[in-house]
């Protein structure tokens, strides 16, 4: 309810950002969203508590805690902590208005049944940027010889026989899916035997969850890399002071916010080799990056153009596809920027077209001719990062550009509004 209530009220908000302002000093970075997320999950594999610190602020943590109280999990939450005990579950069932509005938490199915040996999970639906299947998801689940149906937009997934306990397996993902490689790791932790899960995603945030189930007592090794081995264990325990990683998609947007301002700046802290495809081409369009520890230095120079194209970690991430071409629609030169992650994840090209910027679309590819200058407007952030590369657009414009879909933005931004503003940006939240 109060989740709800949040997403209402920030329909009707917009960021006024008034461009032209240099940024300076040094933008921190939160806990991922996405780490966050799934590892709140796994709480669900022990009875005892597991505390997370470096956990964002974000309307979609708050949908998770409110998902896992559901399922009886015992919440409580800090300034950035937070303190999950699954020590009695009241039920296997998230209810479908909670997992609809949070994609990750249909990863609940794969520890609900390692724990419990059932569970009946809503599929997570559509959403605006593509259909998003979770074929692989229950593919792997099935070879650990679960029982699963999907009937009436419900999956229901069973394990056979009196010990209601998955059995270890070799997995070969189609695709190496980020949510498919967690949900089936967090269900063969607590399997009978070895598995292995072969293609598997290698994105840091699967690295991060490995971490946080090996220090509940899982053996987990490969994570990070495309064989991911699991030896299971009969139970998990707690675990304190977990930290989660760096935001690398906050990172590498704040990245971008200094050079499409123009500004010198630090980003920190940052796990550089998190984000070495993105500062790769940073450097490629005329930003000076230096690396000291876990503060990243980005001085921009002249921006030119450069292409990308989004690929599985560790190419360039599909979530830093929208914020990067607000920054070439400045550039000088045509980049080509093609989307191969998601097929519909060009909506934001419209909106900065509204801006003044030059782009034409040639099916999941944008061409960008970079403009003197992008001119403020009212626009909408369509998702979540169109919503970041709005706000970045917004920064460069002349006028003040009004940015709506806050809804999307405060799912993964932490307070960004009050860090831009320390940093020299005007950016002020309107409230009606
Ligand atoms: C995660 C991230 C999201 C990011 C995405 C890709 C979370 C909570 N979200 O989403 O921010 O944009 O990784 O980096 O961590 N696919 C299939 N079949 C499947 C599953 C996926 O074809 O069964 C395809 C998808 O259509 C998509 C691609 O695989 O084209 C990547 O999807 P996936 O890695 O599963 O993304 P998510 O885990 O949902």
């Amino acid at each position: 309810m109060v989740v709800a209530e949040a997403s209402q009220e920030s329909l009707k908000q917009r960021l006024n950002v008034s461009g032209g302002h240099a940024l300076k000093g040094t933008l921190r970075v939160s806990g991922a969203k996405n780490s966050a997320l799934v590892l709140m999950t796994a709480s669900l594999l022990s009875e005892e508590t597991i505390e997370l610190t470096n956990i964002p602020s974000l309307t979609d943590i708050d949908g998770m805690s409110a998902i896992l109280e559901a399922l009886g999990v015992q919440v409580s939450q800090g300034a950035d902590r937070i303190r999950l005990t699954a020590a009695e579950l009241n039920g296997s069932a998230p209810p479908y208005e909670l997992v609809n509005s949070l994609r990750a938490s249909f990863f609940s199915i794969g520890p609900l049944l390692g724990r419990l040996g059932h569970a009946r999970v809503p599929l997570p639906g559509g959403c605006r940027i593509g259909a998003r299947p979770v074929v692989e998801h229950i593919r792997g689940l099935k070879a650990l010889g679960a029982v699963v149906n999907v009937e009436h937009g419900i999956v229901t997934a069973s394990v056979p026989g009196s010990k209601k306990r998955l059995t270890g397996a070799q997995i070969v993902l189609d695709c190496p899916s980020v949510g498919a490689t967690e949900t089936i790791l967090m269900a063969a932790v607590l399997a009978d035997g070895v598995s292995t899960i072969e293609n598997a995603a290698q994105e840091p945030e699967v690295q991060d969850l490995a971490n946080l189930l090996n220090s509940m007592g899982a053996q987990v090794s490969g994570a990070g890399g495309p064989v991911i081995t699991v030896q299971g264990v009969e139970r998990l325990r707690g675990c304190s002071n977990y930290p989660v990683i760096p935001d690398r998609i906050e990172a590498g947007t704040f990245l971008m916010a200094a050079a499409i301002t123009r500004s010198p700046l630090v980003v920190e802290p940052v796990i550089p080799e998190h984000l070495s495809a993105v500062i790769q081409k940073l450097r490629d369009c005329g930003c000076s990056i230096e690396i000291k520890g876990r503060a990243v230095t980005i001085t921009p120079g002249e921006i030119t153009a450069v292409d990308i194209t989004t690929q599985p970690f560790p190419g360039f991430p599909t979530d830093l596809q929208a914020p990067f071409m607000a920054l070439m629609c400045t550039a000088k030169g045509t980049s080509v920027i093609s989307e191969k992650i998601y097929e519909n994840r060009l909506q934001h090209v419209a909106e900065l077209q509204r801006m003044g910027a030059s782009i034409r679309l040639e099916g999941s590819t944008a061409i960008v001719e970079g403009v003197a200058q992008l001119s403020a407007a009212p626009v909408t952030g369509t998702d979540l990062r169109a919503a970041a590369a709005m706000v970045l657009a917004g920064l460069s414009a002349k006028g003040i550009t009004e940015v709506a879909g806050l809804k999307h933005l405060d799912r993964g931004y932490d307070d960004l509004e009050a860090k831009l503003s320390a940093a020299g940006a005007e950016v002020k939240r309107n409230i009606p």
